[in-house]
């Protein structure tokens, strides 16, 4: 029995799924803006902007930004349970000692809305304007 054809057929198969996988083909590119704001320190807001794939996370946008942008880096913690939260950002950490966090939100139209999960789940939509505001819980 030849199982050549067989072989080829399942390895074609293969190629087309990780090809698929690896560039999420079909898939744009939506373009989002980030702005980082410390007001407990008093320095201006910095913007910045980025991208993400249609359905893909926060952290790989901030993650490109990282890549492409000297001004912008950001650590997280990967929680077991409740997954990346976001440590710091451009060398400002969040302490519990001071009780300052990195607050996630969501800006439109001068509306600020707090992200109701964390940068390892949340998908930005096309356009979004994200705001990480250092403040005190
Ligand atoms: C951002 O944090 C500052 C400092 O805690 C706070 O005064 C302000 O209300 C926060 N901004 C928003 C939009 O929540």
């Amino acid at each position: 029995m030849d199982l050549r054809p067989a072989a080829l057929l399942s390895l074609s198969f293969l190629l087309v799924w990780a090809h698929g996988r690896l560039t999420h083909e079909g898939s744009a590119t939506l373009p989002i803006r980030l702005t980082v704001v410390n007001k407990l320190a008093n320095t201006s807001p910095q913007a910045f902007s980025s991208s993400v794939l249609e359905g893909g996370i926060l952290v790989s946008a901030l993650r490109r930004l990282q890549e492409a942008n000297q001004r912008f880096k950001f650590t997280v913690i990967d929680n077991p349970n409740f997954g990346l939260f976001l440590e710091s950002v451009n060398g400002v950490a969040g302490s519990d000692k001071d009780k300052t966090y990195w607050e996630l939100l969501s800006e439109s139209s001068g509306e600020y809305t707090r992200l109701s999960v964390g940068v390892g789940c949340y998908q930005p939509a096309a356009n979004e304007h994200i705001v990480f505001n250092f403040t005190t819980w």
